[in-house]
């Protein structure tokens, strides 16, 4: 594209105008959405599998009912942002493709493993408290169907934060043992969520130019650390124990100092070495395997809709 024509956008995106789908937009700014919006998609197709382990299992008919209602918006958010892909000229079929062929990321968070009940209330508080702080200012994005979908997404995220601390409030307020099950939890999912926010700033391929086209509205370190700043009180409120020693509050920053996080074990997991990141591809292709009747039927069923309509 010439010059004029970026400008031209550019002047667009800096007056706060939204992308729609039809407008004229850089080829690059495609790419990144749909490559962002995809691999969100897939992330909470595949967070669907550590949680859906542990509905059977769940301690009372009231977990199982926020459970199951949680596991199943997440599939409708998966659903939501495959359309918002759909709207940059991709098929799902194509963006489901690319996920079960290994070619598309998903946040690296669901590649490990939801071991006791505890795991679902850390997740829910956690890995949802770390997704809701993300996807609050993609409701600002200036592509207009993400943003849009985010809205939903957001308030439905509202509630699985809420319904996983209150799991771990309840766990905290326990037994000895419930208690050592939630600090067990912490102790394990809390650097992985740190994880979720993407590499620090200076080792981001796309945040400059994300944050000029204002897809994103802050950078992964500023996000991570107000999501780290929000949640360290919330622990301290269960009387659990960071499990981080070198977290400390800095009163110059008005924000919390942190240990490094292990970008080898980022990186490892994010690259498919994961504990479970074999198994959850399994589980994917699996599905799709077993789901092929469905679509058959479906896109059957919608061809004799059609021909009748046009006979
Ligand atoms: N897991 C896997 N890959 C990751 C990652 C993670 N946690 N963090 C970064 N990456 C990848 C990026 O995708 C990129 O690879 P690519 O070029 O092949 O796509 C590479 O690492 C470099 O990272 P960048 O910072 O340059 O990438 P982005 O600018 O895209 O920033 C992001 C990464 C912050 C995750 C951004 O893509 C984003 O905000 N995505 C939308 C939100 C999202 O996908 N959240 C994932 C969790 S969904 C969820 O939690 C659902 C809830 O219901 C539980």
């Amino acid at each position: 594209e010439d010059e004029e024509f970026l400008a031209a956008f550019q002047a667009r995106i800096d007056a706060e105008l939204k992308i729609e789908p039809n407008d004229p937009m850089p080829a690059g700014y495609r790419k990144t959405l749909v490559r962002q919006i995809a691999q969100h998609a897939h992330s909470e197709i595949v967070g669907m599998l550590p949680e859906g382990n542990w509905i059977t299992r769940a301690p009372t008919l009231r977990r199982k009912a926020a459970l199951l209602a949680k596991v199943q918006d997440e599939g409708g958010h998966g659903l939501y942002l495959y359309s918002a892909a759909e709207t940059l000229g991709v098929s799902r079929e194509e963006l489901v493709g690319q996920l079960l062929s290994g070619k598309a990321k998903y946040s690296s968070i669901f590649n490990y493993p939801a071991i006791t009940w505890a795991d679902i209330g850390t997740i829910g508080w956690l890995v949802d408290g770390a997704a809701i702080m993300n996807q609050i200012p993609l409701c600002r994005c200036s592509f207009g169907p993400y943003a849009r979908a985010m809205i939903r997404v957001c308030k439905e995220e509202s509630f699985h934060q809420r319904q996983g601390y209150e799991i771990m409030l309840t766990l905290c307020k326990g037994s000895d043992e419930q208690k050592a099950m939630a600090q067990d939890a912490l102790d394990r999912w809390w650097w992985p969520s740190l994880m979720m926010f993407g590499p620090h700033d200076a080792d981001s391929t796309h945040s400059d130019q994300s944050m000029a086209w204002k897809i994103k509205r802050f950078t992964n370190d500023e996000l991570r650390q107000k999501f780290i700043d929000a949640t360290v009180p919330q622990a301290e409120f269960l009387g659990l124990t960071m499990p981080d020693p070198d977290l400390k509050w800095n009163e110059e920053k008005g924000g919390y100092d942190h240990g490094e996080i292990d970008w080898d074990e980022f990186w490892r997991v994010v690259k498919g070495d994961g504990i479970c990141n074999r198994d959850r591809m399994k589980a994917r292709r699996k599905a799709h395997d077993d789901n092929t009747w469905v679509r058959e039927a479906a896109l059957a069923y919608a061809e004799k809709t059609a021909a009748r309509e046009t006979a």
